[in-house]
């Protein structure tokens, strides 16, 4: 059944636990490896707010973006109209595995490792080698990463679990993911985990959509059970199920 839900990006900044000021940070420490000319890349990157914010700190510098959803490239590419950065911004559809420029300065890649997984992979552990594999084969020696994904912040329990994939390795741990990092061709210069807080508002936003469908459609909407029950669900695999054990890993590396 196809519900017409108002888009994500009307409800959240980023789609991913990520607050204003760790943002920042982020988007000093990426603008800090675009000098003149020099071009970032972010892989997966939706509405592309954090790229936008970096494109906008380094004034001299190109972004691409690169997803599979046209929507939300349409809204980067709107943005980035308004805030005057379309001249030096691109939003490419595509597989963000092989589109985009061969190798860049800078790389973007947050909650989009599975970009480099085989589709039928699906439901299998997050495929962080190939990621990281795939990530170091884009950029030159030197290059600034931003690498973001999940990682089990406590050991996972079956009601973790139910909702995601169903298996206790679809994710590390964090030390594991700073290992597998290292051995792929980067140094780590900052590692840093989503606090519940971030995650919080994140889960808010990501079923903001459903309240305000409910709150602008009648009751007894025919869709209106199905509505109520998405939203259920999405609550109970957050609050019964993962929230505190499932983390998001951020991950600043410099190509070596
Ligand atoms: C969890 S979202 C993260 C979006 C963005 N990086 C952020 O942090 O706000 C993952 C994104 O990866 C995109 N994606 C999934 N598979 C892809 C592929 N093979 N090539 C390009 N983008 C892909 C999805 O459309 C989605 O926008």
């Amino acid at each position: 059944m196809t519900i017409e839900l108002p888009p994500l990006h009307e409800d959240m900044v980023f789609l991913s636990p990520l607050s204003e000021e760790r943002a920042t940070g982020f988007v000093g420490w990426l603008a800090g490896g675009l000098p003149a000319h020099a071009t970032m890349l972010d892989v997966g990157c939706g509405w592309a707010e954090l790229s936008l914010r970096v494109a906008a700190a380094a004034p001299r510098a190109r972004v691409v973006g690169v997803d599979l959803d046209e929507q939300s490239l349409e809204v980067a590419r709107r943005r980035a109209r308004e805030r005057h950065l379309g001249d030096r911004t691109q939003f490419l559809p595509g597989d963000g595995a092989i589109t985009g420029p061969d190798e860049v300065d800078v790389l973007v890649a947050i909650g989009a490792s599975q970009v480099w997984g085989q589709e039928s992979e699906e439901m299998q552990p997050l495929p962080y080698a190939a990621a990281l594999s795939g990530i170091r084969d884009r950029v030159r020696r030197g290059a600034r990463v931003l690498y973001g994904d999940g990682v089990w912040s406590r050991s996972p329990t079956p009601e973790a679990t139910a909702p995601l994939a169903g298996r206790d390795d679809e994710f590390v741990t964090l030390p594991e993911l700073v290992d597998l990092a290292v051995e792929h061709g980067f140094v780590p210069v900052a590692v840093q985990e989503a606090s519940q807080d971030e995650w919080d508002a994140f889960e808010s936003g990501f079923t903001a959509h459903y309240a305000t469908w409910l709150a602008t459609h009648e009751p007894d909407h025919p869709d209106a059970d199905e509505v109520r029950d998405r939203a259920r669900r999405q609550r109970d695999a957050y609050f019964r199920g993962y929230r505190g054990i499932l983390g998001l890993a951020y991950l600043q590396l410099l190509a070596v």
